[in-house]
């Protein structure tokens, strides 16, 4: 799949003093919605969405810290460290609008940070195959055993098994080009980007009761055959949020977005529907 929008970026000085990098996709006009892109992949997992959305709406897709074009990732952080990042991304595009916020997975995770932080300047927000639970013991073992790999061995080994999990199979017998992309996507995660992503991952909060004072209006997606955060957990964040819906999708898995693009496009067009669900 050949890229459809280039990426630009923005330079600030972040909270510690130190010169960041954010590079981003944009196409459109409109309100403002940012993009997050899952793990371990990039702003590219957009694309097909930006197209079809861009004629209503200013669509805005960073990579994340040590994704995509970003600047590879030297030092720990915490989740709460990218959710600033798009802060200062807000900040530096001069976006006075209040922003909707539609991320995936590990961008879901960011995303509650950034609701956490900016309340203010959200207007609402789209949890695409996503949780609201932290992790438990066990996962939290898987992710450092994750990390170890991508460090001590070849990242690509370490993320590769997530290939069949993030695809229907459906989308693996049928879609080349979508196959491509994810694997492109899979193969270019640096061992340093998987490792701090992963222990960033592992030490996030458990949000499902924050999400309960929550009062932007939410929208839950998820993709009926998700192994990674199956339709329960978009439950569950549907279930705390006080203003939310629940869409799921029937002929996707994890990647929802990429797999099923018209579908997903208006989902977000449709919502709120007119009883507010
Ligand atoms: C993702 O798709 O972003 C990851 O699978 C999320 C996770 O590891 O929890």
């Amino acid at each position: 799949m050949n890229s459809l929008f280039d990426t630009t970026e923005v330079t600030f000085t972040d909270f510690s003093g130190k010169e960041r990098r954010v590079p981003f996709r944009i196409a459109g006009s409109g309100p403002p919605i940012l993009f997050l892109h899952g793990f371990p992949l990039d702003s590219r997992m957009w694309e097909p969405l930006m197209a079809r959305l861009q004629n209503k709406f200013r669509c805005i897709a960073p990579d994340l810290r040590g994704f995509g074009e970003a600047s590879e990732e030297n030092r720990s952080y915490q989740l709460d460290d990218v959710a600033q990042d798009l802060y200062h991304l807000i900040q530096a595009k001069g976006i006075q609008q209040k922003v909707t916020l539609c991320a995936l997975s590990m961008g879901g995770y960011v995303a509650m940070r950034f609701v956490h932080q900016y309340p203010e300047l959200v207007s609402r927000v789209i949890l695409s195959n996503s949780r609201g639970n932290g992790d438990d013991a066990a996962g939290r073992k898987t992710r450092l055993d994750t990390a170890v790999r991508a460090i001590a061995g070849d990242p690509y080994d370490a993320v590769s098994p997530m290939y069949e999990k993030l695809l229907s199979e459906r989308t693996r017998k049928g879609e080349p080009e979508i196959c491509n992309l994810v694997q492109d996507m899979l193969r270019r995660a640096r061992a340093s980007s998987i490792s701090w992503a992963q222990l960033a991952m592992a030490a996030r909060p458990d949000s499902l009761v924050e999400m309960k004072e929550w009062s932007v209006p939410t929208l839950c997606v998820v993709g009926e055959q998700d192994p990674i955060t199956p339709p329960e957990a978009a439950r569950a964040m549907f279930e705390a949020v006080p203003q939310g819906a629940l869409r799921i999708d029937p002929n996707s898995a994890h990647m929802t977005p990429l797999e099923s693009p018209d579908w997903f496009a208006e989902q977000i067009a449709n919502w709120p529907a007119v009883d507010g669900k």
